[in-house]
């Protein structure tokens, strides 16, 4: 495919995806889904956590970033808004994802102070679930709990305390760091999904999950989340210990993709077994790699590494842009993205669009056509 093709590609992909989320807003205004359940966004089926607000909004400053439509500006800044409340919840780990997707680029865009506060709000509230004792921020799980998922939220406790010249904020963000590198993430760059630690005194007890298929095994979205995550706090610090957990994640993802570049749910999953446990194809965890490698082959010292991240990630786009994976041609579809995968043991969202692929797949294409 030529440069211009694949331009010709992406762009289209995003006018689908355009479509979809507009229909989305007009058939269920101001709703938040998380995943599809037959392709449909409205259901009644069980949530497990509340995390994923900003990425329905942070597609629409997306779509704005690219097209400039005031209509799009118009939306994401009425669905941010009715995410506001959230900077103070104390419930979820995920305030990163909720505000870094929203009030970030409607702050840089505007340099409103009343919307910098609630930036610096959220990383302070995120920040109040750190341990003392075990130096990580708590899931929403409890206490005893550190998710790989958490280093992709981190970053907003970074961004607060450099904002305020807040060295304590600071210290909680690189303690974490730190503790989750040391203790989730295994020598070989994969990861697995949850530590456990002692509350009590702050012991590291074993490792854990709740979404992948085993302790040990490779979730393949917690190893996105942690390469993307390491990049982020790269790009924020300059700290090259982040840069260098990073591109060991990288190294596992490129040595472990399978042919046709679009992972499966698990890196060690069975694959002689059918779906959801065995050959189960994941395509958020792809379109989330993808954006984390566009950015870590600009963030790397290596030029051969800047080249290798940047065809896979591109490899990944050019797979998730057929309509195997792009629902273009499945009428009745109301996601952009088939084949994600929210939670396979609860059975929730297996198989579906999943709302933060839906929204990595379109940062990363934005990425490349508006560079
Ligand atoms: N728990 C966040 C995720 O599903 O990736």
């Amino acid at each position: 495919m030529t440069d211009s093709e694949r331009l010709a590609r992406y762009t289209s992909a995003l006018e689908f995806a355009e479509r979809q989320v507009a229909h989305l807003v007009e058939q269920h205004p101001g709703y938040f889904p998380i995943y599809t359940h037959e392709g449909k966004w409205r259901h009644e089926g069980e949530l497990w956590t509340d995390w994923t607000g900003g990425f329905c909004a942070g597609m629409m400053w997306q779509f704005h970033r690219r097209t400039g439509d005031p209509m799009w500006r118009e939306r994401a800044e009425r669905y941010s808004k009715l995410l506001e409340h959230r900077q103070h919840d104390r419930k979820v780990h995920d305030l990163g994802f909720i505000f870094l997707n929203t009030y970030l680029p409607w702050y840089q865009l505007t340099g409103d102070a009343q919307l910098h506060d609630v930036l610096i709000q959220a990383g302070r509230t995120l920040a109040m679930r750190f341990q003392e004792k075990g130096q990580y921020l708590s899931s929403f799980i409890g206490p005893e709990s550190l998710f790989i998922d958490i280093m992709m939220n981190v970053p907003i406790i970074f961004y607060a305390g450099l904002e305020t010249n807040d060295e304590e904020l600071l210290r909680v963000a690189q303690a974490h760091c730190r503790t989750t590198a040391h203790r989730i993430v295994r020598d070989d760059g994969s990861t697995t999904h949850e530590g456990i630690f002692d509350t009590q005194t702050g012991e590291f007890l074993r490792e854990s999950t709740h979404q992948g298929k085993s302790a040990d095994s490779a979730w393949a979205r917690g190893l996105a989340w942690s390469l993307y995550g390491y990049s982020k706090c790269y790009g924020l610090t300059n700290d090259e210990f982040y840069l260098a957990i990073s591109e060991r994640n990288a190294a596992y993802w490129l040595t472990h993709l399978p042919p046709d570049h679009v992972p499966y749910w698990d890196f060690r999953a069975d694959l002689s077994l059918p779906p959801p446990l065995g050959a189960q194809k994941e395509s958020s965890a792809g379109a989330i790699a993808a954006s984390g490698l566009l950015d870590l082959a600009r963030q790397t010292r290596s030029p051969e590494a800047a080249a290798r991240y940047r065809e896979t990630a591109l490899a990944m786009l050019d797979a998730l842009t057929e309509p195997e994976y792009l629902a273009v041609n499945t009428a009745g579809w109301e996601g952009i993205l088939k084949h994600g995968v929210y939670h396979t043991t609860k059975n929730l969202g297996v198989d579906e669009s999943v709302m933060w692929g839906e929204f990595f797949f379109v940062e990363a294409l934005t990425k490349v056509v508006c560079e």
